[in-house]
């Protein structure tokens, strides 16, 4: 919290500012000149037929159409003039026998149809089923929004893949796994929440991008979300997505029949298990007759799962799926399946095998109800790896692609990391099966194999914050999800245009800013984190934030990278290495198998390379590691710098919410620089030419001023603090740390790195020559209860005059748990310049 800086000055210029609840169906109103491109609209809205996802349509017209257009939108029953017209094909032939249209339309597909009907000027909606029209219905209102023409229309929209879900991992208790926006939508203390509401506004943001399935609750399931005293509270939500097409699924522990059902096993093949899941299937379809099906995460991370008994996943999964199938009901069984207490010291191990040696297997073993949801590559949702072999490993099953929009291990919604393009990587990439052109997209749409379904999934896990996912612009990649689950050939840019257009408006220096900054933003989330393919080098034993580089290493999880003082990488090869990359089809083996032919960016995932080899770039990898983090972070700073060019131009909240994001993750990305780059020094002993790593003449460490009351602590891992080392004020009447200013006489910017943890509000100040320059309280929410690489934060003092023999001093005030931990400050000679 910022109590005296006067930052927000001016902002009487700003417009209203806005939560983000609306997300991009905001349908703000438009001015006169863009109103005027839909005179021609018809005034009134015909819904032929009475299904409730018909009427929310229609609703939902009318809504866009008063909010952007100022004006009315009449409902009518019949044709009795110009009208927008809502129904299904048979219902409008029935209306206008004569229509005729030229497109085959699919399952939840739409036509957009200009004609004239009994003479009148007519925008037909139609589909063959109600989802379909209400996905018409958003098809037409984001043209409006989005400044498009509407008139003479004639589109048919296909879906590409049947199955789109967003899968949630809230529990039961309202908290949420790898949630960073607050507690649950649909939970809290056991049970479902009593207010809804915003569970309908979330399947009507869902839908809006087609959207048809939603897994509600945790892959680590709790059995009692299938207690028969549930089940009606389920029905609940299901209620509640209903009107806009969402079905409702669940995620289930496989040991429900024993933990919960009071069976004495939980055997797949026991005919008492069997049983068990039939009964229960079928309580659910009466009390939900359109229920989705289940989610199954087994055998993975301590789950319970078929290998207790000498199954397999086919045998688990096919079980429940055949108690599903009578009302049509899917059965996701998720690939995610690896021993976590894997033995490091055996370099043939390989965590990346486990999904492609376990599932190649049994492919053809599956009911076809049931589809292997399978995570874009092999480890776990890293900032990047290579796509899961699995997909080309599985021809008579049907599979679905699991793609995460919480960025768990993307800078949990504090960094800004549009994924989009990344997706779009593992989507466009040609796993070239049998030599043929067979793009990962293709194969999980089920079009390669020509299975009856394909699926995306994407792990969303939207909390009760206002905006859903805690910074303003990571609501693009919920967006994103569902615009390449509905199709996958779009480009991860025109995604990040039409977002940007629906959520800020058609200012075209907006759009232009917002899309630049999307865009650049994994890259530039990869460049200051995990080098060439090593993985996201984060705490993978605690929070899966901010730095942690030896954290996976020496233990079981098999998200080793393996750099020691020699050099770094898995070597995945069948000739030297752990045989991973034989996974691959042939094409795809031999572009990985060789250093040669592996791309830069994917080097260290399937290589173990010395820090001086060459890349393609001409770097050695060790100097690519200290420049890609040095420019990674400058980049991070750029983003506030464009950022800032919109100050007039968006709302103030907004405006004001992502500066604070932006600058918060320019520090951290200072941390996450200085971690990796200190770290590789260290431990390889080659210094950085350009001479930058180790060398900081701005900095002055908090242990080396002149200090009262703090004391000095080691701070653990060591790279995590500059120096290694912190101070911490262990009296609550406080401390305070000064040192005298020798520099030039001007202004300086002055940066305050502190540890923010969740345990404490400490209050920091700083004064020059006693008298009072900022003052703040370190109340983030940051994952952390120490001093650590996930708690470093920052505080910018953007310009301060100082003369020679100045004295600054810093004040640190404990509170609770968190002792105003303090690591540095840095001044700079040039704070105008940037
Ligand atoms: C990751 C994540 C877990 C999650 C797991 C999964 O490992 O950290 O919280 O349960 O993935 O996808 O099952």
């Amino acid at each position: 919290m910022i109590l005296a800086v006067g930052m927000l000055a001016g902002t009487a210029r700003f417009a209203p500012g806005e939560t983000g609840q609306d997300a991009w169906l905001r349908y703000a109103p438009m001015g006169a000149t863009e109103r005027a491109k839909y005179e021609a609209l018809p005034a009134t809205v015909v819904a032929l037929g009475d299904s409730i996802v018909l009427a929310t349509a229609e609703d939902e017209m009318v809504r866009g159409v008063t909010g952007m257009l100022a004006r009315a939108l009449r409902k009518e029953k019949s044709i009795r003039g110009g009208a927008i017209i809502l129904g299904t094909l048979a219902a409008i032939r029935k209306a206008a026998p004569g229509f005729q249209p030229s497109f085959q339309i699919g399952a939840d597909g739409f036509l957009l149809f200009s004609t004239q009907i009994h003479g009148f000027d007519c925008l037909v909606v139609t589909s063959t089923t109600d989802r379909g029209i209400l996905y018409g219905v958003f098809a037409v209102l984001s043209k409006i929004a989005r400044n498009e023409n509407v008139t003479d229309l004639n589109q048919v929209e296909q879906p590409q893949v049947p199955v789109r879900w967003i899968d949630q991992w809230d529990n039961l208790n309202g908290s949420i796994e790898r949630g960073y926006a607050g507690p649950s939508i649909f939970f809290e203390n056991s049970a479902v929440r009593a207010d809804l509401s915003r569970v309908g506004q979330y399947a009507r943001l869902i839908a809006s991008v087609g959207i048809n399935g939603c897994t509600i609750n945790n892959v680590n399931a709790d059995p009692q979300i299938l207690d028969d005293s549930f089940i009606p509270q389920l029905a609940r939500i299901a209620d509640v997505f209903r009107p806009w097409g969402v079905q409702l699924s669940v995620s289930v522990d496989l040991g429900s029949p024993k933990s919960a059902g009071g069976l004495k096993t939980f055997d797949p093949l026991d005919p008492r298990v069997v049983e068990w899941w039939t009964e229960k299937v079928d309580k659910i379809y009466r009390q939900i007759p359109d229920f989705a099906g289940f989610v199954v995460k087994a055998d993975s991370e301590g789950r319970s799962g078929p290998s207790s008994y000498g199954r397999t996943p086919a045998d688990a999964a096919n079980v429940i799926a055949r108690a599903l199938r009578p009302n049509r009901g899917l059965l996701f069984y998720r690939a995610f399946v690896y021993d976590h207490h894997l033995d490091w010291r055996n370099l043939k191990n390989d965590r990346a095998r486990a999904a492609y040696d376990i599932f190649h297997p049994l492919d053809g073993k599956f009911d076809d109800n049931v589809i292997v949801q399978i995570k874009y590559g092999p480890i776990d949702f890293q900032a990047r790896e290579p796509v899961s072999p699995l997909f080309g490993g599985l021809e008579k099953t049907n599979q679905g692609i699991e793609l995460q929009i919480t960025q768990e291990y993307t800078g949990q919604q504090r960094h800004l990391c549009f994924l989009p393009p990344m997706w779009k990587e593992i989507l466009d990439f040609d796993l070239r099966i049998s030599g043929g052109n067979t793009p990962v997209k293709d194969v999980v749409a089920g079009k390669t194999f020509h299975r009856p379904v394909g699926a995306f999934v994407g792990v969303a896990n939207v909390g009760l914050d206002a905006n859903w996912l805690a910074h303003p612009l990571a609501m693009a990649n919920l967006y994103g999800f569902g615009r390449l689950a509905w199709n996958p050939n779009l480009s991860a840019e025109s995604i990040a245009e039409e977002w940007t257009r629906l959520t800020f408006g058609n200012d075209p220096a907006v759009v232009q800013a917002i899309v630049s900054l999307q865009m650049k933003s994994w890259h530039v989330y990869e460049s200051y984190t995990g080098p060439l393919g090593a993985q996201t080098l984060t705490d993978i034993l605690g929070s899966h934030y901010g730095p942690g580089i030896e954290s996976s290493e020496r233990n079981g999880w098999g998200q080793w990278h393996r750099a020691d003082s020699r050099g770094i990488g898995m070597d995945r090869t069948v000739a030297t290495g752990t045989g991973f990359v034989g996974q691959y089809p042939s094409a795809v083996q031999s572009l990985y198998e060789s250093t040669r032919t592996t791309p830069d960016d994917l080097l260290l995932f399937f290589h173990h390379v010395p820090y001086t080899y060459v890349l393609g770039s001409g770097k050695t990898v060790i100097q690519h590691i200290y420049d890609s983090h040095y420019e990674g972070a400058e980049q991070a700073e750029e983003f506030v710098r464009q950022w800032k060019s919109l100050r007039s131009l968006v709302d103030n909240d907004r405006y004001t919410e992502v500066l604070t994001k932006l600058e918060y993750q320019a520090g951290h990305a200072v941390v996450w620089r200085d971690a990796i780059c200190n770290w590789f020094l260290r431990t390889s002993g080659i210094a950085d030419t350009m001479e930058r790593v180790g060398n900081h003449p701005d900095r002055i460490e908090a242990e080396a001023m002149q200090i009262e009351g703090f004391v000095p602590i080691d701070v653990d891992p060591w790279e995590n603090a500059s120096g290694g080392k912190a101070i911490e004020c262990p009296k609550a009447s406080g401390c305070s740390a000064k040192f005298r200013f020798e520099r030039a006489a001007g202004r300086y910017g002055m940066d305050v790195r502190y540890f923010d943890q969740n345990n404490g509000a400490s209050t920091f100040r700083v004064l020059r020559n006693d008298q009072p320059v900022d003052e703040w309280i370190a109340d983030d929410h940051l994952l952390a209860t120490k001093p650590g690489g996930d708690s470093s934060s920052w505080h910018r003092i953007p310009a301060i005059l100082l003369h020679p023999g100045d004295e600054i001093r810093i004040e640190g005030y404990p509170d609770a748990q968190e002792h105003a931990p303090l690591d540095y400050i840095e001044l700079r000679a040039t704070p105008e310049s940037r």
